[in-house]
């Protein structure tokens, strides 16, 4: 990072102390590609290729047996023969309660799924690796990383996400990162020295981020965050296939119902849109081809056509564009003080993409390495996160990730993607609401309040449900909310119904909810736990290490 350690300190990419010898990588999950790096012998972050010689690997697991896996390319043409044993796009499913995948008689967590990418990319990164020479042949004997997410996860896809590292054998260096701060962290130390305010409008596979960020020589600060997790390359993807279908139809060839009923034909079709439009950011046409019934569609989409058929999709980002300004702007970064439109994520490939943004916004936007900014960013976090260790103790509560930068000369400051708050009857109309104790884009570590009185005497605990919601304001519908997990009071002995109990709720930087509460009068500890809930049980985390750990991932 900018004028902090010399390079030789940042090459230490495996640690020497205590016969540990550890290799350090920043891993960008994503929807539908993802790619590890580290921080290479000269300091520079670097992209580590998989086996198949390639900088990205397709996000894809296919399940040949209970004991053999596929991930990456493989596992994507396989999806045309198997449609039912390969998993795509598991990242959309991340921290959603309940959701499994039934695979070889068992019922598959997003989490495990996930884990078995996050394996076949850090084996392929030390195969790699030794391949160079890079790193001795009986090296590294762990691998500590930093996972990033989309900034706009909560804390239930957070909890997820550090799961899958877990479960793939990593040690989780930090709370996952926010993928645009990532991309802000390589920014800001190419930039060495300019103070810049930038908006990094991201579009990936499957979520869209975008975020402003102020960039100054020792600080990257975000000043807010926004997006939409669902909304993404796959979204174009399949405007693409239904515009390919409509044309198939219209030759007479095949009905779109057909296709959508026949597992085999959606995949090919799938993965003919995907190639077509990649086609189409850089020629004016491109072909579609896909067998259905014995019989096989041709048909030829113009980028015209092309762009007409997802407009509204172009525009939903420019709105959600349009309220990230509006909320920089209300804390002092106005439009004219953007310096930078930083474009990150495969999907800003398409030529629509920079003319909207150029259009709307009277500014040129700059394509900063789409596909390797946020994996480069966070292997340069790792890095400095894996130093900071050698030199912080461990306290229980974590280490103090504002230290750790500072530490390392640069600090970076992030914002909450989501309001946290807890749900009561508001006294004024008795009706039950979200009171957010915890504003959206608040800075972290953020910290609010609350009062609770137990409902008897000598109650010995108190519960309550702690909500997470993308509202604003101090008041929200209970409807826009939603339960993050539960909290319990152990009260101490004596307390009556008037006995006040504050309570303080922490967002550490790394967006992990603490809780911590105190007898308002007596002044007495109230131990507070609080536990996200549709987390894997320790019962499935035994399941699924079991199964990854016997399984060969290709
Ligand atoms: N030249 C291109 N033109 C248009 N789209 C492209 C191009 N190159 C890649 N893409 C698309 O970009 C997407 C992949 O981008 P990226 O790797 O940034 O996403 P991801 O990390 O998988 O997803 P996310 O960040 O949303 O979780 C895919 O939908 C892919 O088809
Ligand atoms: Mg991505």
């Amino acid at each position: 990072m900018p004028g902090t350690a010399p390079a030789a300190e940042l090459s230490s990419k495996i640690i020497r102390g205590d016969k540990i010898m550890e290799l350090i990588l920043g891993i960008d999950l994503g929807t539908t590609y993802s790619c590890a790096a580290w921080v290479d012998e000269t300091g520079k972050p670097q992209i580590i290729k998989n086996k198949e010689g390639f900088l990205t690997t397709p996000s894809a697991v296919f399940f040949r047996s209970p004991s053999e896996k596929e991930v990456g390319e493989a596992a994507k043409q396989y999806a045309v023969m198997y449609p039912d044993r390969v998993v795509s796009q598991i990242k959309r499913h991340m921290g959603e309660e309940g959701y499994t995948v039934y695979m070889d008689g068992a019922d598959l967590r997003p989490e495990e799924i996930s884990g078995y990418i996050l394996k076949k990319l850090t084996e392929d990164a030390v195969s790699t690796l030794r391949a160079e020479g890079a790193i001795p042949p009986d090296e590294p004997k762990s691998i500590a990383a930093v996972i990033t997410c989309p900034a706009y996860f909560g804390a239930g896809e957070r909890h997820a996400t550090r799961t899958a590292g877990e479960l793939a054998g990593l040690r989780m260096l930090a709370e996952p990162l926010n993928e645009p701060t990532a991309a802000a962290i390589l920014f800001g130390t190419l930039q060495q020295g300019d103070t810049r305010n930038v908006l990094v409008y991201d579009l990936g596979g499957g979520t869209f981020d975008v975020t402003i960020i102020h960039v100054e020589p020792g600080l990257i600060d975000v000043v807010c965050t926004g997006g939409d997790h669902h909304r993404g390359g796959v979204d174009w993807d399949k405007r693409l296939m239904e515009l390919a279908l409509q044309k198939a139809e219209a030759q007479g060839l095949l009905t779109a119902d057909a296709v959508y009923e026949d597992p085999e034909a959606l995949q090919e079709l799938t993965l003919s849109a995907e190639e077509a439009k990649i086609n189409l950011s850089a020629r004016p046409r491109a072909m579609l081809r896909f067998t259905c019934g014995g019989k096989t569609a041709r048909v030829e989409v113009t980028r015209e056509e092309f762009e007409a058929a997802t407009e509204d999709l172009l525009q939903d980002t420019l709105r959600l564009t349009d309220d990230m300004l509006a909320q920089a702007a209300a804390k002092g970064y106005p439009l004219s003080a953007i310096d930078e439109l930083l474009l990150v994520g495969g999907s800003t490939g398409m030529p629509q993409v920079v003319q909207a943004l150029q259009q709307k916004y009277g500014k040129t936007p700059r394509s900063f390495d789409p596909a390797g900014a946020v994996a480069k960013g966070a292997a340069l976090f790792a890095q400095k996160s894996a130093e900071m260790e050698k030199v912080l103790p461990t306290t229980p509560a974590g280490r103090d990730p504002k230290v750790l930068g500072r530490l390392g000369g640069v600090q970076v400051r992030n914002v909450s993607s989501r309001s946290y708050g807890v749900n009561a009857f508001d006294i004024a109309d008795d009706v039950e609401k979200l009171f957010i104790i915890i504003p959206r884009n608040a800075t972290l570590p953020a910290e609010g309040h609350s009062r609770f009185n137990p409902r008897n005497d000598n109650q010995s605990a108190s519960r309550f449900d702690v909500m997470e919601s993308l509202a604003a304001g101090e008041v929200a519908p209970l409807s826009e909310g939603k339960k993050l997990g539960e909290a319990v009071l152990e009260l101490p002995a004596g307390c009556t119904r008037q006995t006040v109990i504050d309570v303080t709720f922490t967002l550490t930087e790394g967006g992990l909810l603490q809780l911590h509460a105190i007898e308002r009068d007596g002044g007495r500890e109230v131990h507070a736990q609080f536990q996200v809930s549709g987390g894997m049980s320790q019962q499935e985390l035994a399941e699924a290490g079991d199964r990854i750990s016997h399984s060969t991932v290709e």
